[in-house]
């Protein structure tokens, strides 16, 4: 009993001794300005995709320059995030589809070295009233109509919860601005090379029922769509009707009279505050 309890304690001790490693595991490629020019060449073929050119952020990921960040505080986080992707989200793992050919070890702290020589100290002070914003979210500005943020409002069009730590003001600006030019990630998964896009479609069934709605999944023989009421059809593709897709978003064009600049500001410095939790 005694033994068992004395293993136990070197057994954690251990452990505890290897996490404590693991953690300080630092870049050994800290600082070295070859390293970060190397890394810049791997991020442009990799990352800039999603990330922007300079790391600054694009579409389709956040912007790397942000001293504090979501996920990653060590470099030793940093590499696994790279190596292994983050479950749940468009951040591919290291040689999977989404992020081109497998990088080896150095490749991955050459990058974590540029994405450090490209941080801005500087913390960024929000442009709008989040407390505002969140009033017009789920108020006069109607997104939570179709949006769910924090585990209210609408399951018509993608879940916000996460997007103000996914995707740069820019890019939420734009999303709401001009719906249609670049259609939200809906699913992705392993067995595609392509996640699924939120497309607007109409199909007419076999008796004559027609519904609209946005595409949630969709292969050779069936598709899967969320209908305007939320309402989720699995469909196969042979017993309809017709089958029209578009790439005219569900969503609602917001100009400047509908929802103004400083409106905007306000919902997206709440986007943004919620992604920050
Ligand atoms: C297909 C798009 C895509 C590609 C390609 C991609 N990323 Fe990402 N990455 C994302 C998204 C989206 C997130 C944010 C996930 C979230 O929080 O919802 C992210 C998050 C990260 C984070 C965590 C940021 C934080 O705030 O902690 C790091 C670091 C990162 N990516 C580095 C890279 C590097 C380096 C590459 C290239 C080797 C890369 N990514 C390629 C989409 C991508
Ligand atoms: C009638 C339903 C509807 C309303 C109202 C609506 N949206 Fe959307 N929204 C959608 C759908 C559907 C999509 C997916 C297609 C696309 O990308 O345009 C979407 C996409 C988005 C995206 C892109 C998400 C991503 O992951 O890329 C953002 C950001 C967004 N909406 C914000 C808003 C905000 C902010 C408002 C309120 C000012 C709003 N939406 C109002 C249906 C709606």
């Amino acid at each position: 009993m005694g033994n068992r309890c004395y293993f136990a304690l070197v057994v954690a001790m251990f452990l505890g001794t290897a996490a404590y490693t693991a953690a300080q595991n630092d870049n050994p490629l800290a600082g070295d300005a070859k390293a970060a020019k190397a890394g810049e060449y791997e991020f442009r073929i990799n990352c800039a995709l999603c990330h922007g050119l300079g790391a600054r952020g694009g579409g389709r990921g956040p912007d790397l320059t942000r001293a504090v960040k979501k996920h990653t505080h060590s470099d030793a986080e940093m590499f696994q995030v790279i190596s292994n992707g983050i479950p749940g989200t468009a951040m591919p793992a290291n040689g999977t589809n989404g992020q081109g050919v497998g990088m080896t070890d150095e490749e991955i702290w050459q990058i974590i070295t540029y994405i450090r020589s490209q941080e801005v100290r500087a913390p960024s002070t929000p442009l709008g009233v989040a407390a505002h914003g969140k009033d017009l979210f789920f108020g006069d500005a109607n997104c939570s109509l179709c949006h769910m943020v924090e585990g209210k409002g609408g399951r018509f069009g993608p879940e916000l919860t996460g997007v103000g730590a996914s995707r740069t003001r820019e890019a939420i600006v734009d999303s709401v601005r001009n719906p249609s030019r670049q259609l939200a990630w809906g699913l992705t998964e392993a067995t595609k090379e392509f996640p699924q896009e939120y497309e607007s479609v109409t199909v007419v069934t076999a008796d004559g029922k027609e519904i609209k709605g946005a595409t949630l999944n969709e292969d050779s023989f069936s598709v899967q769509i969320m209908d305007t009421n939320e309402k989720i059809h699995l469909l196969d593709k042979s017993t309809l009707r017709s089958f029209h897709k578009s790439r005219q978003s569900a969503m609602p064009k917001y100009d400047a009279d509908m929802l103004s600049d400083k409106d905007l500001e306000d919902i997206v410095a709440f986007l943004v505050s919620v992604g920050a939790k």
